[in-house]
């Protein structure tokens, strides 16, 4: 595994205010990941999330800071880069092959049609999709149209897999199949992974590093937590995993009172050198159950 596959290096977003005044959304934000890795990204709304993984996607610029992947500075979007928003974003007068293919002709401008339908099937089958190349966007649920622009971004087989709050606007239980593809498909193909999430329980389950944001403006990033829990975790049982709950209860009291205070409070606090927590580990804690209801409600006070 590279230590720094992606390494964000001292980034800033600054936006003009009123009468000549700058608003400064982050600043002075460094943050590295893996080849392989899984990164999920938790902070309110507001604290500059979204411009982190637009900086990301080459999307948007920085003020000031490089974002460099792989060994190279990011100076606009890539097809080594495939991001999945919240909305599906797929073309409505193309079918699910059609969506796909568009992807892998704008990868490979030379392959015949053929491959590249082949190529784009083999995507679409991945994410259970086989049976439906034929239907457009209209005619698919919710949870079809995000496996289509998972499909679609793997099937450029990027280096990186951006995702903001890809599964927020699905209902839980297609959300909680989506999270189990996404997972099994990373882990099976070692895909590095960057995502955006308001979820606890989506970043305990997908993340192997979870990067905690303080509100903006003005956001840092102030711990990277690493998951204690194993690689071979499951949906249907992450919760009875022992360091279960301090992970949660960490990321939750961050959220709840730590990210409004932290700027203010913390005076050491060094960008360059942000500290990794890993909750729980040494001192395994169960907590009694109606800690966790109270916990439950995290998933919207990121909101
Ligand atoms: N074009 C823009 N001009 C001015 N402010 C902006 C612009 N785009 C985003 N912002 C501000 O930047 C902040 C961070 O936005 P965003 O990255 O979308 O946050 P998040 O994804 O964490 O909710 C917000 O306060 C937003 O209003
Ligand atoms: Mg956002």
């Amino acid at each position: 595994m590279t230590d720094k596959f992606i390494s964000i290096e001292g980034i800033a977003r600054r936006y003009p205010g009123a009468e000549g005044t700058t608003t400064t959304i982050f600043q002075n934000l460094w943050l590295s990941m893996g080849r392989g890795e899984f990164g999920c990204v938790i902070g309110h709304s507001g604290c500059g999330k979204t411009t982190v993984l637009n900086i990301l996607a080459g999307l948007d610029a920085p003020s000031e800071g490089t974002v460099i992947v792989d060994g190279q500075a990011i100076e606009g979007t890539s097809l080594d880069r495939a991001v999945i928003f919240q909305s599906h974003a797929l073309l409505p007068w193309r079918t699910v092959l059609g969506n796909v293919a568009y992807a892998v002709t704008s990868k490979w401008r030379n392959w015949d049609r053929a491959k590249v339908k082949a190529h784009a099937q083999t995507f679409i089958d991945l994410v259970g999709l086989s049976g439906s190349e034929h239907k457009r966007p209209s005619e698919l649920s919710g949870g079809m149209k995000q496996r289509v622009g998972i499909a679609r971004a793997l099937s450029i087989t990027p280096k990186i897999m951006l995702m903001d709050e890809p599964f927020s606007a699905l209902d839980a239980l297609t959300r909680g199949t989506l999270q189990d593809e996404v997972r099994r498909i990373c882990l099976e193909t070692g895909q590095t992974a960057f995502m955006i999430t308001h979820d606890v329980d989506e970043a305990i389950y997908l993340a192997d590093k979870i990067f905690l944001m303080t509100n903006g403006p003005g956001a840092v990033l102030a711990e990277i937590v690493e998951n204690p829990l194993p690689k071979d975790r499951g949906r249907i049982d992450l919760h009875r995993h022992p360091y279960y709950y301090a992970l949660r209860n960490h990321i939750v009291d961050f959220l709840v009172s730590r990210s409004k205070t932290f700027t203010a409070t913390v005076t050491s606090h060094d960008p360059r050198n942000v500290p990794t927590v890993r909750p729980g580990l040494g001192e395994p804690t169960i907590v009694s159950p109606p800690r966790a209801v109270e916990a439950s409600s995290a998933q919207t006070i990121a909101r």
